[in-house]
């Protein structure tokens, strides 16, 4: 009985381990530089007419656009552009998503949104990726 316990203290601890430093991640920009640039502006680039630029909006309408998760005119998630399956479908041809396969999706989600914080019109440093 003691060791089953113990057991299960020891998963308890192992589970709150895993969540606790998802909960407290902090974007990093640099990150967000790298995986914008190579996946979010590869597309946009193909079939967005080109590259959108973090100076393209101000932080707060970078977050609100981040919050509402609606892509493309609102036509689908953006969510799925940080997803695993998404970078697993291009990793092949993308070395950024090949880079970051096992990464969580709410790191770098975080990590662009950093990223485009950091860059926006108003930001500490306004970016231009051409
Ligand atoms: C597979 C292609 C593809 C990928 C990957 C992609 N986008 Fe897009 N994105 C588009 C297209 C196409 C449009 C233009 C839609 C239109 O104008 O009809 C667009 C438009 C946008 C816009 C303009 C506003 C809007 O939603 O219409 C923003 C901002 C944007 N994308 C952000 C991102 C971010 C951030 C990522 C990466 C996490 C990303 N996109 C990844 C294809 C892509």
């Amino acid at each position: 009985m003691k060791m089953k316990h113990s057991a299960l203290s020891v998963l308890a601890l192992a589970l709150l381990g895993t969540s606790f430093p998802a909960l407290s991640y902090d974007g990093d920009w640099k990150r967000g530089r790298l995986y914008y640039s190579n996946v979010c502006s590869d597309c946009h680039k193909a079939k967005a007419g080109g590259v959108i630029e973090p100076t393209s909006r101000t932080k707060a309408e970078w977050a609100a656009y981040i919050q509402a998760d609606k892509h493309a005119k609102g036509k689908e998630s953006l969510k799925h552009y940080f997803s695993k399956p998404y970078r697993d479908s291009i990793k092949a041809t993308n070395r950024v998503a090949a880079k970051f396969a096992d990464a969580p999706d709410t790191e770098l989600i975080e990590d662009v949104k950093a990223f485009l914080n950091r860059g926006a019109k108003d930001g500490d440093a306004p970016a231009k990726c051409s």
